[in-house]
């Protein structure tokens, strides 16, 4: 008896906060007056923004506030680990540091000497910093390589992928900006660079910056059938948006060279990097020891470049050490890189910068009542994990995990796993507030930028983009609930 009367009780009050919440974006004429609609049926809500802008606001146009400032809130391990799953973390935190050279079985072919020299912003795990490492690396303990065009000193890390070969087959794979030519410790290696000048001019060069490791770990444990269920709800306004996404279903051997290959897979949902590519943090760090920095391991244990005068440790370069009789210290850098991720915390949001809490909670109910909810889900979960720290959190990654759709202006022609060429993972936006480059290719450094690019018609090749309809309701938004819009993504 007692708890009904409770619960009547907190129904009654919920009410009223809806009532109030209700009333308030009413008076400020986002919305019209139908409230019971308003609050069951979202398409009510979308609608409204649309039919029912706020005209009367004399604000100056709505701007980027840019990076946040104050600490980075970023880095830290997860809260609720074990001692012995601290010790881990560290561990992998100072190999995902380390800096690795010739002995270390670096290269032939490279894109950096380290996980955290393109995972730096604002902290160890993070995305492209201000500085471009690419530009001294070129140079690094002898190096002569030539700094391709698209690196410069302060723009995004970069690594680049040909779409197609010459002989008109798909490539799809990462063509390295560096290699040992003339450092310390490769003597007698000389690799001519790619030729990205005539990709270039062909038409045949992409770029990708790094994404995010913060809070990948929860990522890594969200149920496939979680991600379907989202997949699955708010039907009715994903279709009156043209919304739609699938899962990136993952097909072994694709990963690299956007090839079809015949091995077999267990068709999960594979969900990290800009096309959703690889299933784990795992893989994805066997893929970037290889790749980035060219350290062959357990994982993926052929060299990339094998020419033969280029080789100068044994092969694979990183594997578990037997002679060690303890952990973490025995595992190989793989292992320990996804255990540093595994643990990783996610980004802590700001509740008042910039702009104040109150434009925030006004940007974030905007960003559900325009659309960009409808892919950049506020929140999942994870499901019954082994790790405790991991098991059954709210994950506000602010990401469906899906490919959608974007259309020819920011499609790349590059096919991985079940991704199209004009298909792109959801970004999740946690942490955004303190990311500087923005888009796949580190396009821009302005949101508005960013969102302006989720539109575009469809052309010969490509569909408009899924997202269409959400910017224009963005864009039907006066400038003062831009701005709020604005700094809650910043708020991140
Ligand atoms: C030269 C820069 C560079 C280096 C070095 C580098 N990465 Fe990355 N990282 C990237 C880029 C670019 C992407 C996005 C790739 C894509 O999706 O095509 C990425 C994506 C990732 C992701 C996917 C995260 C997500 O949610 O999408 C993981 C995990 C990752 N890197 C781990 C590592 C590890 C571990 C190392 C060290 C072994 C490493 N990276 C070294 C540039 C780098
Ligand atoms: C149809 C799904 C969809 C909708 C709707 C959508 N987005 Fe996105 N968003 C994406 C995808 C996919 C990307 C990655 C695109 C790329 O990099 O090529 C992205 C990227 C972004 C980025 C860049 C993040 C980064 O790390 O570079 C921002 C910011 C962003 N979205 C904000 C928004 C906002 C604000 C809205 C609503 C006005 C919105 N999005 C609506 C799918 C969507």
């Amino acid at each position: 008896m007692k708890t009904i009367t409770q619960v009547t009780l907190i129904v009654f009050l919920l009410s009223l906060l809806v009532l109030g919440i209700a009333t308030l974006l009413q008076a400020q004429g986002l919305l019209p007056t139908d409230l019971t609609l308003l609050l069951t049926d979202p398409t009510i809500q979308l609608n409204a923004v649309m039919l029912s802008p706020d005209t009367t606001a004399t604000a100056s146009p709505a701007r980027d506030p840019g990076v946040r400032g104050g600490p980075a809130g970023a880095g830290g391990a997860i809260v609720g680990l074990t001692a012995r799953e601290l010790e881990f973390f560290n561990t992998g935190q100072a190999d995902f540091e380390s800096v690795e050279a010739v002995a270390d079985g670096l290269g032939p072919r490279m894109n950096l000497d380290s996980c955290a020299g393109c995972h730096a912003q604002p902290a160890t795990g993070g995305t492209s910093p201000s500085v471009n490492p690419q530009v001294g690396f070129a140079s690094k303990d002898g190096g002569t390589d030539r700094v391709p065009f698209f690196i410069t000193l302060n723009g995004p890390v970069r690594e680049a992928r040909f779409k197609f070969n010459t002989d008109g087959t798909r490539d799809g794979g990462v063509h390295n900006t560096a290699t040992l030519t003339g450092r310390a410790g490769a003597a007698g290696c000389t690799l001519a660079q790619p030729d990205f000048d005539t990709a270039a001019s062909n038409n045949n060069l992409i770029f990708r910056i790094p994404t995010p490791v913060f809070g990948a770990g929860l990522i890594d444990q969200i149920p496939d059938r979680v991600l379907l269920a989202n997949q699955a709800a708010n039907a009715s306004s994903k279709q009156q948006f043209g919304v739609g996404g699938h899962p990136n279903l993952a097909v072994s051997g694709r990963t690299i060279t956007g090839r079809t290959n015949n091995n077999g897979n267990d068709g999960t949902i594979a969900r990290f990097g800009w096309k959703a590519q690889n299933q784990t943090l795992l893989v994805f760090s066997g893929e970037a020891y290889n790749v980035e920095m060219g350290i062959t391991n357990e994982l993926f244990q052929q060299e990339r470049e094998q020419d033969p005068n280029c080789q100068f440790v044994t092969l694979p370069n990183d594997v578990t050490d037997t002679n060690v009789p303890t952990t973490p210290a025995g595992l190989s850098g793989i292992e320990k890189f996804a255990f540093f991720q595994r643990f990783l915390a996610p980004p802590t949001p700001s509740t008042d910068t910039p702009g104040g809490a109150s434009s925030i909670s006004q940007g974030r109910k905007l960003f559900v009542i325009v659309g960009c909810a409808l892919c950049h889900t506020p929140m999942l979960t994870t499901g019954n994990s082994t790790v405790a720290a991991l098991r059954n959190q709210a994950v506000n990654l602010f990401s469906d995990v899906l490919v959608h759709a974007m259309g020819p202006g920011l499609a790349d022609n590059i096919l991985q796993g079940g991704a199209q060429g004009d298909e792109f993972r959801t970004a999740p936006l946690w942490g955004l507030g303190q990311r500087i480059f923005f888009l796949h290719d580190g396009r821009t450094t302005d949101l508005l930028q960013a969102i302006q690019g989720h539109k575009s018609a469809g052309d010969s090749t490509f569909g408009p983009s899924e997202a269409n309809a959400v910017v224009d309701n963005f864009n039907r938004l006066n400038e003062n609930r831009k701005q709020d819009l604005l700094n809650f993504l910043r708020s991140l």
